[in-house]
C-alpha cells in the first residue's frame, strides 16, 4: 500500500470509528435537521469543546466557512483576511457567488493578519467604502505550510475586533493541530473567536464532516443558510458517530503527527537536492523545495517508490496523518534519498 502524504483528509477512520459508524446506522435516524440523536451529540460534544454555545455538523469546512461569511455580510460587504486564506484561494470565489462578499486584504505573515492594517480596514465604512462584516483568520494556515498562529496573536485580533464591533470568523479546519502545537486546550482559540469551523476528517481521520460553532442565534440561522447552500444532510448520524470518535479519541495523539513532521524535514534536510526548514514545520505539513529537479518529476519517481506527495506551486507538500506511522517515515526518507540520488529521477 502506499505511503499517502498528500493530505491528511485521506486518512481512513480508525476501527473505533467504523464500529460507531455500525453501531449508528442501526438506530432510527432524526427526521428534522436536529433531531437525530447521534448528530445531536456530536454538536454538544463539538460544543463544549470549544466553549460555544452551540454547533452544527456540516458537510465540509468550506461549507461552514461559506455559511459564517453570508451570515455575517450583505451583499456589498466585505470580510477582512489575507491574500494565502483559504476562504480566498480555494473557495471558488464562493463568497463572491454566494453571499456578494468581496474579501477586503491585509498583510499578513504566516498566517498571522497584519495588526495595524486590521484594524485601520475595520473602521471608514461610507458611501464609497464597504463596511466589514466579518473578520477571517486561518489557524493552522495551510498555504504557508501549516504555520500557527499564536494564541497572543489571537486575542490581539479579537480585541480589536470587539472595539470595532466586528465579528472574528476563525478557520480553524486544523484547529486541534494549531492548539496542539501551542500546548493549549482548542477552546482557548476557540474564544478569540465568534465562530469557528474545523474538520473532522483531516487530523481527526474521521471519513467526512466539520463543525461550525458560534453562539445561540448564530447557529440557529446557520441552520437555515446550510439548507440553502444544500448541506442539509439527513439523516447523518453515520459519519456524525466517526466524528464523536475523533473527538474523543484522535485529538490527544495530534503531538505525534507534529513530531513525525518533524522527523521527516530533520531528515529530508540532511539531503542534498532538495530544501527544506525543520524549524518552519509548527504542525503536521511541511513544504519541501526541490534544487533542480521540477517537483513533476520528483513526484512522479517517489511514486514509483510508493510514496505519494502533492505538488504545492514551487513545493512538494508532505502531511503527516495517524496512518503516517515511524516505520512509514523512515520508508518515505529512504524513498526520497534513493529518488535524489539520481537512480530513478
Ligand atoms: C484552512 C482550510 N480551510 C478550509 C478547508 C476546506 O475544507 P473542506 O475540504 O472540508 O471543505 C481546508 C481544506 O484543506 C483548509 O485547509
Amino acid at each position: 500500500m502506499a505511503i499517502d502524504l498528500r493530505s491528511d483528509f485521506i486518512a481512513r477512520p480508525t476501527r473505533e470509528m467504523i464500529t460507531a459508524m455500525t453501531r449508528a446506522a442501526e438506530l432510527p435516524g432524526g427526521f428534522g435537521p436536529r433531531e437525530d440523536t447521534t448528530v445531536a451529540r456530536l454538536e454538544r460534544l463539538a460544543a463544549d469543546m470549544l466553549g460555544h454555545a452551540d454547533a452544527l455538523f456540516c458537510p465540509t469546512c468550506t461549507m461552514a466557512n461559506q455559511i459564517a461569511i453570508h451570515i455575517r455580510c450583505r451583499p456589498g460587504e466585505s470580510f477582512v483576511t489575507e491574500a494565502e486564506a483559504h476562504v480566498v484561494t480555494s473557495e471558488s470565489a464562493a463568497a463572491a457567488a454566494l453571499s456578494g462578499a468581496m474579501p477586503r486584504l491585509v498583510p499578513a505573515r504566516n498566517g498571522a493578519l497584519d495588526i495595524a492594517a486590521t484594524a485601520a480596514a475595520l473602521v471608514g465604512a461610507d458611501a464609497q467604502r464597504p463596511r466589514v462584516g466579518v473578520i477571517v483568520v486561518e489557524n493552522t494556515h495551510v498555504r504557508s505550510g501549516g504555520r500557527v498562529v499564536g494564541l497572543g496573536h489571537m486575542r490581539m485580533v479579537a480585541e480589536i475586533a470587539r472595539a470595532a464591533g466586528v465579528p472574528v470568523h476563525l478557520d480553524g479546519a486544523r484547529l486541534f493541530n494549531a492548539a496542539s502545537a501551542l500546548g493549549v486546550p482548542a477552546r482557548d482559540l476557540a474564544a478569540a473567536a465568534d465562530s469557528v469551523a474545523f474538520n473532522l476528517n483531516k487530523g481527526l481521520a474521521a471519513p467526512l464532516g466539520a463543525i461550525l460553532a458560534g453562539e445561540t442565534d448564530f447557529i440557529a440561522e446557520a441552520v437555515r443558510v446550510r439548507q440553502m447552500f444544500g448541506g442539509g444532510w439527513r439523516p447523518a448520524g453515520v459519519p456524525a458517530a466517526a466524528g464523536i470518535v475523533a473527538l474523543e479519541t484522535m485529538v490527544g495523539r495530534l503531538a505525534d503527527d507534529r513530531a513525525r513532521a518533524r522527523a521527516l524535514a530533520d531528515g529530508l534536510a540532511e539531503l542534498d537536492g532538495i530544501h527544506v526548514d525543520p524549524e518552519a514545520v509548527e504542525s503536521n505539513i511541511l513544504l519541501v523545495r526541490p534544487g533542480s529537479a521540477t517537483p513533476d518529476a520528483l513526484i512522479a519517481a517517489l511514486a514509483r517508490h510508493n510514496v505519494l506527495v502533492l505538488p504545492f506551486g514551487p513545493f512538494l507538500r508532505l502531511v503527516t496523518h495517524h496512518e503516517i506511522t515511524d516505520a512509514a517515515v523512515a520508508e518515505t526518507l529512504a524513498a526520497f534519498r534513493t529518488v535524489l540520488s539520481g537512480v530513478d529521477l
